[in-house]
């Protein structure tokens, strides 16, 4: 079975702060979705990655990852993305060919997730499943709050789930294709992973251990943390 991965990486990366769209923002000197792609390909399962770049930026993108080298096994495709995540795995989804029955969607703001944690997600989908996420226990408690008037007004706190049933959920989230396309042909609201929409069409999304390099590159803080574990591996 063959397996893609398709990279959202159009968005702007808004809460990192100004400058280029986060994907192409530089990590140890090299873009950040260059990262992202030598991570999917370096898995001997993946053989086609297809890369949603933002709205208008694909010749750039493209231009950007011939210059950079990649496993000989592995195509690249790029395309155009959309105003929201969802819209841009949708369009990444579309642009799929056909042979591929297995399918990653990876963030392109997840740069340094390690090659195992990626096949661990492949092995799991081989296994049976239709939707695996990668996952890690929380490090802080979680308070459900009630919505303040007004931003920085104090929040009335109304529970505090056990936190030894939470997880935080990374990527690549791998799926059965055809589920995966259902899926965002049904849920048209808006939802934070790919995962939940299989889990609205009513089928068991499974967690596998997540790993803590493969962290998502939200804010500044991150960006520090991020080249700091590359460092460390260049050593
Ligand atoms: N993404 C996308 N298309 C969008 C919005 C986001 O492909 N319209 C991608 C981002 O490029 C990123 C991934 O989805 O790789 C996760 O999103 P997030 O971390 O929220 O990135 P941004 O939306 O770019 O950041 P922000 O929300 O701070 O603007
Ligand atoms: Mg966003």
């Amino acid at each position: 079975v063959r397996t893609a991965a398709v990279i959202p990486a159009a968005g702007r990366g808004v809460r990192l702060g100004p400058g280029a769209p986060k994907a192409l923002r530089a990590l140890g000197g090299t873009p950040m979705l260059v990262h992202a792609v030598r991570a999917m390909a370096d898995s001997r399962a993946v053989s086609l990655v297809v890369v949603v770049a933002p709205p208008d930026g694909a010749a750039e993108v493209t231009s950007l990852l011939d210059a950079h080298a990649l496993p000989e096994r592995t195509d690249v495709l790029v395309v155009p993305g959309g105003e929201s995540r969802q819209e841009s795995v949708k369009l990444g989804l579309d642009a799929l060919p056909e042979g591929y029955d297995i399918v990653l969607v990876h963030d392109a703001a997840r740069p340094l997730v390690p090659v195992d944690t990626v096949d661990a997600v492949v092995e799991a989908v081989r296994d049976g499943a239709p939707a695996v996420v990668p996952a890690l226990p929380l490090a802080d408690t979680v308070k459900q709050v009630e919505p303040a008037a007004a931003p920085g007004d104090p929040e009335p706190v109304v529970a505090t789930p056990d936190r030894s049933l939470l997880r935080a959920v990374q990527t690549p989230q791998g799926f059965d294709r055809a589920t995966l396309v259902r899926a965002h042909e049904t849920v048209k609201h808006d939802v934070t992973d790919d995962a939940g929409m299989v889990e609205q069409l009513g089928l068991t999304v499974v967690a596998v251990p997540g790993h803590e390099e493969a962290f998502k590159v939200t804010r500044p803080l991150d960006l520090v943390l991020a080249e700091a574990v590359l460092a460390r591996r260049r050593l």
